[in-house]
């Protein structure tokens, strides 16, 4: 089983190459252009500021996955997370894990409820958050662009305990 961390204790830029897979391969992220050194440093750095976290599950001395959360609108207190595990490590439960720790975070800090905008076609995605107990809130209509088609994000949000 891997060990959560934060992620400044295994070393930011180890999610980078994740990300940058998913960019490359998969709609879960709807950039084009690769992400940077610098940028997922400045994103970490920011979060941190913002007392939110960046947690990764370690395995064997590597960074399999990560999970962060923040701000969904600053005023009524919800947050966004995502939750990425890498390709070869798919399957295992590290995503289950990773948002089990983030679930705990969000509840401990006193958020009131968790979404996350998922492609609607992301089986993956979509059957680990029905697992976690969120709810289907919305199906967003062609929101997105990527691989020459335009995505439809679906929203599913959790209200979390104790809050
Ligand atoms: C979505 C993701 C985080 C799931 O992580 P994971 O470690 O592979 O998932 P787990 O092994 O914990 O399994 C969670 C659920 O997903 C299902 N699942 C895993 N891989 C799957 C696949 N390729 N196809 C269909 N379902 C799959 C599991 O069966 C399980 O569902 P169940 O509870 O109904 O059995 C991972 O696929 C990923 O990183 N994808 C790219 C990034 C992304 O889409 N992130 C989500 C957006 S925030």
């Amino acid at each position: 089983m891997p060990a959560i961390r934060d992620a400044t204790e295994a070393g930011p830029p180890r999610t980078l190459e994740i990300t940058n897979h998913a960019i490359a391969h998969t709609t879960a992220d709807w950039s084009s252009a690769m992400t940077t050194m610098e940028a997922r440093l400045a994103w970490v750095n920011q979060r941190r500021r913002l007392g939110f976290p960046v947690m990764v599950a370690a395995e064997d001395g590597a960074v399999i996955g990560f999970t962060s959360y923040g701000e969904f609108r600053p005023r009524e207190g919800p947050v966004e997370h995502s939750v990425y595990v890498r390709e070869d490590a798919q399957g295992r439960a590290v995503g289950r894990i990773l948002l089990t720790a983030l679930i705990a975070h969000a509840e401990k800090r006193g958020a009131h409820v968790m979404i996350g905008a998922i492609e609607a076609r992301y089986a993956a995605s979509v059957a680990l958050h029905k697992w976690a107990v969120f709810a289907e809130t919305g199906l967003q209509r062609e929101v997105g662009w990527k691989f020459n088609r335009r995505p439809d994000p679906v929203f599913m949000q959790k209200i979390l305990a104790g809050s």
